[in-house]
């Protein structure tokens, strides 16, 4: 297996010394880049292009050839979990993912089967090596999943949802059954990662994005043990190369302590939480990724430079950060703000990593 060319994503999420810091976002293929936008109508809609291997290894690359970011993020949703389940996602228009079957009750639950990633999410696992043939080794790639909670938030709720009313009525009246659905979406999460790692992701990211909305036990009740179960499950090596593992709970700061004592080899931070402290924290347990505010992109490239700068200097000196935002892009982004940060990350982080070539 040829060696990557840009391995500093890999390295710093091994907290092993670079000559910069590693950048790329969340969402950088999407509706911010008006050539995903073309792809995307030619397509005919996000589904069927997320669901076609070329289609989605086109958009997969689109923010490479713009950016030179330090990482691919593998095109898909966390959705198509569910929707491998038969509970039949769709989108309807300007109102987010929804669901045609959601979970709400025992005879729903008892219908819920564990997909075969070579079957029901075959066009994934076939994206992944379209992907990783297209990239030919010159950025790692990076597969990804929701984490169990925030998929049952999204297949019990039916969709999206303001104050997640429904799957909290079930934590707190029947959780007994929320969490039959977890080991459910624990096991199916473990195999589509692990298949994802086979076919070639080289990185692996769990978006906890709704683990945030609970409270401090139940956090840790229906949220981080069946993460930390999904960490246990995982292939740590494929052909003998380390693969590294991310945890992403938004709104998680608070917890960050317990976050990376589960198991994996960095977590992101939303844009509440300084990445300095956050380091004290962790010391030498975890790499960080994040954390700048997605909005701080609508402002002047010049501003957008003062907070990467802020950023950098918030995480300080040494190994094991990879700068990222402390969420997914907005699709209203103006492309140009992101190539201010791009080349400000890799112009400002190497004065961070004197020295890091030294071996500790
Ligand atoms: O980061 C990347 O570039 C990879 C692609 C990616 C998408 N979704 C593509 C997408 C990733 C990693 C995701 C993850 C995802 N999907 C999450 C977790 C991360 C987060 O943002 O918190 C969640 C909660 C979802 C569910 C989802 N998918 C929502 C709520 C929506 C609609 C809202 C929105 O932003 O449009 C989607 C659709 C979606 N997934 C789009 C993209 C590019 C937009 C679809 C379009 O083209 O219209």
């Amino acid at each position: 297996m040829p060696a990557l060319q840009n391995d500093t994503l890999i390295r710093a999420l091994l907290r092993q010394p670079t000559p910069y810091t590693p950048v790329w976002l969340m969402r950088q293929a999407g509706r911010y880049l008006p050539e995903y936008r073309a792809t995307r109508q030619r397509a005919g809609s996000f589904l069927a292009l997320a669901k076609s291997p070329t289609l989605a290894t086109e958009v997969t690359l689109q923010p490479l050839e713009r950016y030179r970011l330090d990482a691919a993020i593998l095109f898909s949703d966390i959705l198509t979990v569910p929707d491998a389940m038969g509970l039949g996602l769709y989108f309807a228009d300007g109102e987010g993912p929804r669901f045609h079957n959601p979970v709400r009750d025992a005879a729903s639950v008892a219908k819920l089967f564990v997909p075969d990633p070579s079957r029901e999410l075959r066009y994934v696992i076939d994206a992944v090596s379209e992907i990783r043939r297209a990239l030919n080794n010159r950025v790692p790639l990076i597969g990804f999943s929701g984490s169990p909670y925030t998929l049952a938030c999204y297949m019990v709720e039916g969709g999206g949802s303001e104050d997640f009313r429904t799957i909290k009525t079930m934590l707190y009246s029947e959780p007994a059954l929320l969490h039959r659905i977890l080991e459910i979406n624990a096991r199916a999460v473990i195999d589509y990662l692990n298949a994802q790692i086979e076919a070639g992701a080289q990185a692996v990211m769990i978006f906890d994005t709704w683990g945030g909305n609970l409270s401090h036990a139940a956090f840790r009740e229906f949220s981080l043990a069946y993460t930390r179960r999904v960490l246990a499950g995982l292939k740590r090596e494929h052909d003998g190369v380390r693969i590294p593992s991310i945890v992403f709970t938004k709104g998680g700061g608070l917890w960050l302590s317990d976050i990376a004592a589960s198991g994996s080899d960095a977590v992101g931070l939303d844009w509440t939480m300084s990445l300095g402290d956050a380091r004290k924290l962790v010391k030498d347990q975890v790499a960080l990724q994040g954390n700048m505010d997605p909005m701080a992109l609508f402002a002047s490239t010049d501003a957008v430079r003062t907070e990467v700068a802020r950023v950098l200097a918030d995480f300080g000196a040494g190994p094991g950060h990879v700068f990222n935002l402390g969420h997914g892009i907005s699709q209203f982004t103006p492309p140009d703000s992101v190539a201010a940060l791009v080349d400000a990350v890799h112009a400002l982080s190497p004065a961070y990593h004197d020295g890091d070539s030294v071996p500790r």
